[in-house]
């Protein structure tokens, strides 16, 4: 993790490789910019090289800035249409700069907060938040996993600090807030990504166990992990069937963080901890099976959530939940046919052993219900379908609470980890009828984001229950403006932005 600061200097004096400034593109304003800029970095940098600086949303452009600077250049970004901007382009404009600096291998980089603060840009949003935003994207614009690399120079990150200046006493304060924000869910949001690219043959159930105690004790959360023989004593039958297949034991996590009152009933999140998905005897086709290695980013949100809450202190009580399991075929693996029981008793015909996220979800759902929840939110990367339905850039949502839907759609458009809403119609329920058990774990050809969405609603109690389809947004095939191909991290940033409303 780049490390992130706040300093109180005037602009001639900050020491970093590059300063950066945000230049809106509407012309009126990005000339009373550019005028600004040349006032302030005077006769040395010549006016033609500020003429190219359209301001357009994440262009940079560098100048050399004169010997009175302590700083030799200045990144100079654009941040779109001043009364267009908002926290989204922030992020966008934040990575575009400090993508800029990594790329031209510079160590620091120092963001002028000139423009934040002085009506450049008009933006209703506190100080505190443009800064987090700003400072989000330049951290997770910068993310680069680099664990298996030899050479020096693919796995150290050149980019070591960003600060964050401030020009009073009065906006310090807030900057800092903002700043210290950003370090936090960044920091969950690496752990998420790292976790999530980190190979099966790496992370398996006991490892992914391991890691959540490692990173979320350190933070002040108390973990618990079952084993094998805990797991089977509380007869999470869908958890043992999806790992028989499986060298590797299976694992029940369990983190809490208590920020509120006692008496508080806690938020429950549960996350899908699939380490390695071959799909099982129902074998997935080998073209593109490497990314089930990121068949546990679901786990990957609760455990780098649970972490941030915890630095931030979130002043409520939360429950992460991980029923974690490897899927693979062998002579002990479970078979389509199988019937298996989940914790309350219910029997599940496996039809597909593919179909293998939604039992040991329904395990943990399950056991959710022992914390007498406010809410419960799982997080999976559940369906193919619904990548087929969304694509890689909203997360499908259900659920059966109108409020809870709510609260997560405006977390998903602030934090834009944007959910959308797949109904959970009473007409679809009968699609996973089994002829032999109480339900059947694969609903047929249509629909399939949402007959996956009805099984587990089959296991949820009667408080609200939102569950959240990562399998697109999870998992990327493309560079975006601040997350990287691979393990996107998503869910940490959502459910945050969700709690911290509370
Ligand atoms: N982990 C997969 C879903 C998935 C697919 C996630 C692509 C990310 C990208 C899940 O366990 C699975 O295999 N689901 C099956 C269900 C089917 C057998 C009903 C699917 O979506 O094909
Ligand atoms: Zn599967
Ligand atoms: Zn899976």
């Amino acid at each position: 993790m780049i490390s992130l600061k706040t300093e109180f200097k005037d602009v001639a004096s900050i020491k970093s490789d590059a300063l950066v400034v945000f230049v809106p593109s509407d012309d009126k304003k990005n000339k009373a910019a550019k005028r600004k800029l040349q006032t302030l970095l005077g006769k040395s940098v010549p006016q033609t090289s500020l003429d190219d600086v359209t301001g357009k949303i994440g262009e940079t452009s560098i100048v050399y800035t004169s010997e009175s600077f302590s700083s030799k250049r200045m990144i100079i970004t654009g941040i779109g249409e001043s009364n267009k901007v908002t926290l989204e382009f922030l992020r966008r404009a934040g990575a575009a700069a400090a993508k800029k600096a990594q790329s031209l291998k510079l160590a620091s980089i120092s963001y002028i907060n000139e423009n934040f603060d002085n009506g450049t840009l008009e933006i209703n949003e506190s100080l505190e938040d443009i800064v987090c935003a700003v400072a989000e994207g330049a951290a997770l614009g910068t993310y680069k996993f680099s664990t298996y690399f030899s050479d020096e120079e693919q796995k150290t990150n050149p980019l070591k600090s960003v600060t964050f200046i401030a020009h009073s006493k009065k906006s310090l304060k807030q900057i800092d807030a903002g700043v210290k924000r950003a370090l936090a869910i960044s920091d969950g949001v690496y752990l998420a990504r790292d976790l999530g690219n980190t190979p099966g043959l790496d992370l398996y159930p006991e490892k992914l166990a391991t890691a959540a105690q490692q990173e979320c004790r350190k933070a002040g959360c108390k973990v618990t992990v079952f084993d094998q023989q805990k797991i089977k004593s509380l007869k999470m039958g869908g958890i043992l069937s999806v790992s028989k297949g499986s060298e590797r034991p299976p694992r029940f996590i369990i983190i809490e963080w208590n920020g509120g009152k006692r008496t508080d009933k806690p938020y429950v999140l549960v996350g899908k901890g699939i380490t390695f998905d071959t799909g099982g005897i129902s074998i997935k086709p080998s073209a593109n099976m490497g990314a089930m290695k990121m068949d546990m980013s679901g786990a990957a949100a609760v455990i780098g959530t649970l972490k941030t809450a915890a630095a931030l202190k979130l002043p409520v009580n939360i429950v992460g939940l991980v029923p974690a399991a490897e899927n693979m075929p062998s002579g002990t693996a479970i078979r389509p046919g199988d019937v298996v029981r989940i914790m309350d008793g219910k029997s599940v015909e496996v039809d597909n052993t593919d179909a293998e996220g939604r039992m040991i979800l329904a395990d943990a759902l399950v056991y959710a219900q022992r914390y007498k929840p406010k809410a419960v939110v799982d997080l999976a990367t559940l369906t193919g379908s619904c990548v087929v339905a969304l694509g890689h850039y909203a997360t499908g949502m259900m659920g059966n609470d109108d409020d809870l839907i709510d609260a997560l759609k405006s977390a998903g458009d602030s934090s834009y980890e944007r959910v959308w809403e797949l109904p959970l119609y009473d007409e679809y329920e009968k699609l996973i009828k089994s002829d032999v058990a109480d339900v059947k774990n694969v609903g047929g050809r249509w629909a399939g984001a949402i007959t996956a969405g009805w099984f587990l609603k089959k296991f949820t109690g009667d408080h609200p229950w939102v569950h959240l389809d990562i399998a697109g947004t999870a998992i990327l095939e493309e560079n975006g403006d601040y997350t990287q191909r691979g393990a996107s991290g998503v869910g940490v940033r959502l459910l945050i932005e969700w709690l911290r409303s509370k």
